[in-house]
């Protein structure tokens, strides 16, 4: 890798806040739930802004927490939409925040930089989660 490219990939990583976090491959035919496969990339991405403590849009995704705070429960933006609907990803405020197609605030993640998009690999794992029926 050229130090060029090696120095974009850095920045991109610090810019996701993801410099340990792997997105896990998880097997077609495995049901994809929080608390295994999520759970690690919402801490690493999104606790940040998310505190129990200064939670931003009032949504807290500390350890534990994160389930119970977005599935079936309504959006503080968008008070007639849930934010997961478990199995109905196309109604899920949550998938809307993830491909940027937000008319309130911004895509998420933000970040210092402005709001990005997580890799694909990685939304893909949100969708497989929501049409999996949002397992805890
Ligand atoms: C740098 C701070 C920051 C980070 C990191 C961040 N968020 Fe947010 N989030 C916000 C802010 C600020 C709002 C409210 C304004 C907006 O929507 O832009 C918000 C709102 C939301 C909402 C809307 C909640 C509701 O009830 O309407 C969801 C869902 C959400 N964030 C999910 C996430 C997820 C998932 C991640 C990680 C992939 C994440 N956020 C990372 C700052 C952040």
């Amino acid at each position: 890798m050229s130090p060029r490219l090696a120095l974009a990939v850095m920045l991109g990583m610090a810019a996701l806040g993801c410099s340990d976090v792997e997105i896990p491959h998880v097997p077609e035919g495995v049901p994809v739930t929080y608390a295994d496969h999520l759970e690690p990339l919402v801490l690493a991405r999104c606790l940040s802004c998310h505190t129990a403590e200064e939670p931003e849009a009032k949504l807290v995704l500390e350890v534990g927490t994160g389930h119970g705070e977005m599935v079936g429960r309504a959006s503080t933006q968008v008070p007639e939409v849930l934010i997961v609907a478990p199995g109905d990803v196309e109604s899920s405020y949550l998938w809307r925040k993830l491909i940027h197609d937000v008319e309130i605030g911004r895509g998420m993640p933000r970040t210092v930089v402005g709001s990005i998009k997580l890799p694909d690999e990685e939304i893909e794992l949100y969708r497989r989660w929501i049409e999996d029926g949002a397992l805890p």
